[in-house]
């Protein structure tokens, strides 16, 4: 693709969104890991148990990890079904999916789309996904699946960025985010890549309308939690 049309990655809808989103991760698939700890000063683990914490995962259980890419929440779901429960990865980005691989001993991971998934109604007691329902091109289709994927009872976990409401914050953050992320991935030779995350973070819905679309694709008791000063947030919620 030329420079100029992936300056527009954030910009894109639909089918040219997920195949722009698609080729991107491909790209940074090597890098991903590395930078994903030096932006986080290696908090994303904390997160990540935060996360699977809410999903109430008791041993023995199915989850799913949806938009798995390099596989970190593998590992702390594993943990939590025990060695009588099972954990599946999809995502639809085959060399993100080869990094996970490396992660857990017994990996069953699955290439397949979060706006149609290629798994059976009712399978899983719990989904989790981690900063990758700002990536999908229909968030509201993406909701529907994964409740359709759920078993009655079953818990949904997202965790994203998001944009601070304190608005000394979300101009320091801007900041941050705007300059200093790029450069970072610039190291890397990705300027684009980590351009898009500030971008498609501006035009992610915001936390009262990503309940509102939860909401609608039938969660109930759907709440959020900040974190990193409003710059990350975890949704979560329940299918009845
Ligand atoms: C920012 S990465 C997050 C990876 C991982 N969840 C984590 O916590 O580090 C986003 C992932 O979502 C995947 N993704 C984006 N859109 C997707 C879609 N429509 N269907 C399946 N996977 C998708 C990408 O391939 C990428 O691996």
């Amino acid at each position: 693709m030329a420079n100029s049309n992936r300056e527009a990655i954030w910009q894109t809808d639909g089918a040219q969104k997920r195949s722009a989103v698609q080729k991107m991760f491909a790209e940074i698939a090597p890098s991903y890991d590395l930078l994903n700890g030096v932006m986080s000063f290696s908090l994303h683990h904390r997160w990540r148990s935060d996360a699977v914490k809410l999903l109430r995962i008791q041993p023995g259980e199915k989850a799913l990890d949806l938009c798995c890419g390099t596989g970190d929440f593998l590992p702390p779901l594993n943990k939590a079904v025990g060695e009588a429960g099972f954990v599946t990865g999809i995502d639809f980005c085959l060399p993100m999916l080869e990094h996970a691989q490396k992660k857990v001993s017994t990996p069953h991971l699955s290439t397949g789309d979060a706006c149609q998934l290629p798994v059976a109604s009712e399978s899983f007691n719990a989904v989790s996904v981690g900063w990758g329902i700002r990536n999908v091109p229909d968030i509201d289709l993406a909701h529907r699946e994964i409740f359709r994927v759920l078993t009655k009872g079953g818990r949904f976990v997202s965790l994203d960025m998001a944009r601070p409401t304190n608005s000394v914050m979300r101009i320091l953050s801007e900041f941050v985010f705007n300059t200093i992320v790029p450069k970072l991935g610039s190291i890397f030779g990705r300027t684009q890549a980590y351009t898009y995350l500030p971008k498609s973070t501006q035009r992610f819905k915001t936390r009262e309308e990503l309940k509102v679309s939860m909401e609608q694709a039938g969660f109930v008791e759907v709440r959020w939690k900040n974190l990193m000063f409003g710059n990350i947030c975890i949704h979560w919620g329940l299918k009845p």
